[in-house]
Formats: structure tokens, C-alpha cells, sequence
């Protein structure tokens, strides 16, 4: 099994550039299922949820191959509508696949997906709104028959949350539904404007992308194009936390700032100085961080859930009190055990953490139990004393690619062993 060692304490200086988003890719993967030519994705990180979603296109018929950040799938050969358990359990976002093949055939099967556990992470959203859209989904044990006795047409669907995944598989399934569909209360995060954009090349008629109003006129049919994948805004603010951590200077190329502003004050707040340069982001951190005061998630534009843990752990050693509400998901502090084994003084009561900066965090043996999770040891391991052993990186390399290669080339000490 393979863990990353790092030798904490090591400024971060220089200048990376940011992989493509892994929210973005994820969607526009399980779209170009819709389209039934060939879809070319540029600036497609290289993850295991990334193969995760390719295995899926392939075990439908697909025919995808991934060389050097472009992914290409032709999905002329589509021949089944079902998805076994195994790659279901994958990813969290495997769900989306419900409304492209629903959208594609009128037909799907598939199990309940996988994905961290950061709470109980229901569908409801996306089962009522596909039945809105003319699904009839029968739930036998755990698996959804869904076939589309009638056609799929438009609806008004109103978001009763504005989830993210839900938003983008009613966007999907609608494209090629006879009528208008209007999403009210749509998430408006940058990666659902993302698939908007690589809906549209693909002929799909989506318009209030990124606003809270989503319309869908649908079309009769797609065809295959070329996007390239947006800049990942959390592995940019991971990079970011992990930079103020260790009091360094860096430089982050290949972003889109304006998808940062909730973070980027926060790091302010911190006490360190961001520049804004077109599309690059340059921090310099002091020396020690001043602790913000209050640090709360919300749906975009808000301050984003997965941004917490690698904030949290950047903070840790910061000078005073930050009260941290977390109001996306349930169990979302699974890296403090981590952190306290490293010296933090956290407190976490439901959805609520408390955390009172020590001096200095110190090395320790810990295990990541989800994504940011991940992030955030690291973060917190470059910035404290002595070594630190980080095990659980199958959660890492969900959504990072090759960050201790990244940490490293901007002076870090991480290695995987
Ligand atoms: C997406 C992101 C994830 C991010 C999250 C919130 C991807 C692949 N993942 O996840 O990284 O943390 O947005 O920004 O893009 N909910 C329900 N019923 C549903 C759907 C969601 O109750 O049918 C609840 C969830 O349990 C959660 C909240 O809504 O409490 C937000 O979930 P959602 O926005 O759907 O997140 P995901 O799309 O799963």
C-alpha cells in the first residue's frame, strides 16, 4: 500500500499550473454518452475517478482512450443500458449516468452509487426530478429500472436544495426531451456552466447556466465535439492552503480567479497577499497565518465544502480562534482525527468545528478517510515539524493528480513510497 512522506517545514516557492476540474470532467464524461459521435475532452485530469468514468463508458460500448490530458470518446457503439454494482460503487458521481443514458435510450439500470463517505449523500433530488422529466423508476433492492414509457419531455422542476449532481443529470436528460424544461433554484457553480457550454457544442440549446434559473429547450438530436475542461478551482485553493501553510510564495498558473473570490478572502483574512495577473493568482503568506474568524460552506458563490478541509488544516497553527460551519454535508470532519494526532486543538460538534491555532503542528503517522481529507493532511504535514505519513491515498488520487510531483516542484519535501 502506498503513502506519501513529507518532510514538513520546507517554504513553498515557484510557480505550477493547475490541473483541469475534476467536477467539470466527471459530467461532461457521462454527456458525451448523450451525443452518439465522438466528444474530445482537453484539459481532462488524469484520475482515478476520471478512469473510473471511462470504465463505465466502456463497459456501455464506448469506444474512449486517454493519452497526455485529452480524452476521446466515441460513443457510436453504445449497446446496453445497465450498469454493474462494481463500477457504480466507483464514484459518487456515477449517478449521472442515470440521466445520460435515460436521455440517450429512454432505458437505464443501476445500483445506488459509491463515493466518500461525507454523509448520507441521498438521490431523491435526481430520481424525482428524472420522474418529472417522464422516467418511471422502479427501486428493486437497491437497484433503479428506469425506462421512459412515454418519452421524456420538459418540465418545470424546482430544486427543493440547489444540489450540484442533481442540476446536471436533469440538464443532461433534458437536452433531447421533446419541450422546454426549467430548472428553478439550479446550483450555479462554474462546472455546471462548464457542461452548459459543452452541451451547447454539442448542438444541446441551454441557456441561465450559472444563474439560479437552468433552461432547456430540447433538441432532436447531438453530435460530437471538441471543449476543453475548465481549471479545477479546488485543487487551486488545495495548492493555495497548501502554500500559506508553510509561509511560502507561489505562483498558480492557468486559473480562473474570479471562481475563487470566497476563497481567495478567506487566505486575505489569513493575512496573506493575493495578486490577481489575467489568469494566474501569485500568494505570498506570512510567516504565521492569522486565523479568520468564521469560515461557513455554502452552494456557490459561497465558500465551497470542499474547501474546508484543506483551509481547516492550513489554519491549525494560525493565531487565534476560527469557528467553521459546515453546511453542505453531514460528516464532513473526517480529516480532524488526523489533524488532532498532528497537534491541532479542534473541537467538532455536528456540523459545527472550533479551532484554536496551536504554535506548531507536529509529524505524525495519519490515515486519510476521504478526498479533501486527504488534502488536508498534506497541507497540514508540509506546514508542521518533523515527518508526517499519510496512508488512505486511493481517496487522494480521486481528484489530484500527481500533487506530490506539483508539491515537490515547488520546493516541497512529499514523496510516495
Ligand atoms: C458535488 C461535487 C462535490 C461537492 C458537492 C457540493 C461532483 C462530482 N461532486 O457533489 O465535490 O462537494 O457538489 O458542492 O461534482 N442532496 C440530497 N438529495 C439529492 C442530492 C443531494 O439531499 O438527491 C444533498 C446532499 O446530501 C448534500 C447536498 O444536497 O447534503 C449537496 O449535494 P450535491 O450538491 O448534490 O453534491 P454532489 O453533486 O454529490
Amino acid at each position: 500500500m502506498s503513502r506519501l512522506v513529507i518532510d514538513g517545514m520546507k517554504r513553498l516557492r515557484g510557480e505550477t499550473c493547475v490541473q483541469g476540474s475534476k467536477n467539470s470532467a466527471l459530467p461532461i464524461l457521462a454527456a458525451a454518452l448523450l451525443c452518439g459521435e465522438e466528444s474530445i475532452i482537453h484539459n481532462c485530469p488524469d484520475l482515478s475517478d476520471v478512469s473510473g468514468s471511462a470504465n463505465i463508458l466502456r463497459y456501455l460500448g464506448c469506444n474512449v482512450s486517454f493519452s497526455n490530458g485529452t480524452l476521446v470518446c466515441d460513443s457510436r457503439g453504445l449497446c446496453r443500458t445497465d450498469i454493474p454494482n462494481s463500477l457504480m460503487r466507483e464514484m459518487r458521481s456515477s449517478i449521472i449516468f442515470l440521466g445520460a443514458l435515460l436521455g440517450r435510450t429512454g432505458a437505464a439500470q443501476m445500483s445506488f452509487p459509491g463515493g466518500c463517505e461525507i454523509g448520507p449523500r441521498p438521490i431523491d433530488l435526481h430520481l424525482k426530478a428524472l420522474s418529472e422529466l417522464g422516467a418511471d423508476i422502479k427501486d428493486e433492492h437497491g437497484v433503479f429500472r428506469c425506462t421512459a414509457p412515454n418519452g421524456l419531455h420538459g418540465a418545470n422542476i424546482s430544486l427543493s436544495f440547489p444540489s450540484v449532481g442533481a442540476t446536471e443529470n436533469i440538464m443532461i436528460c433534458a437536452c433531447t426531451a421533446e419541450g422546454t424544461t426549467v430548472i428553478t433554484n439550479a446550483a450555479r457553480e462554474p462546472e455546471i456552466c462548464d457542461l452548459a457550454d459543452y452541451l451547447n457544442s454539442c448542438g444541446a440549446s441551454v441557456s441561465g447556466a450559472g444563474e439560479g434559473t437552468v433552461i432547456i429547450e430540447g433538441v432532436q438530436k447531438l453530435h460530437g465535439t471538441s471543449h476543453s475542461v475548465i481549471p479545477d478551482r479546488i485543487a487551486a485553493a488545495t495548492l493555495l492552503s497548501c502554500c500559506a501553510s508553510t509561509g511560502g510564495r507561489i505562483r498558480l498558473n492557468r486559473t480562473i480567479p474570479s471562481h475563487l473570490g470566497a476563497v481567495l478572502s478567506i487566505f486575505e483574512e489569513c493575512g496573506c497577499d493575493v495578486d490577481i495577473q489575467g489568469s494566474s493568482i501569485v500568494m505570498d503568506s506570512p510567516h504565521r497565518l492569522s486565523a479568520p474568524k468564521i469560515v461557513r460552506t455554502m452552494p456557490y458563490p459561497g465558500f465551497p465544502t470542499d474547501a474546508q478541509a484543506p483551509v481547516m488544516a492550513m489554519i491549525a497553527g494560525a493565531r487565534g480562534t476560527t469557528l467553521f460551519v459546515e453546511n453542505i454535508f453531514e460528516n464532513r470532519y473526517l480529516h480532524v482525527s488526523g489533524l488532532l494526532r498532528m497537534g491541532a486543538n479542534i473541537k467538532v460538534e455536528g456540523r459545527v468545528a472550533v479551532s484554536q491555532g496551536v504554535e506548531l503542528l507536529h509529524g505524525a503517522e495519519v490515515e486519510a478517510m476521504d478526498l479533501r481529507g486527504a488534502a488536508a493532511l498534506i497541507t497540514a504535514g508540509l506546514g508542521a515539524e518533523g515527518r508526517t505519513t499519510v496512508e488512505g491515498l486511493k481517496y487522494l488520487d480521486r481528484g489530484y493528480e500527481n500533487i506530490e510531483v506539483t508539491l515537490s516542484g515547488l520546493g516541497g519535501e512529499v514523496r510516495r513510497v
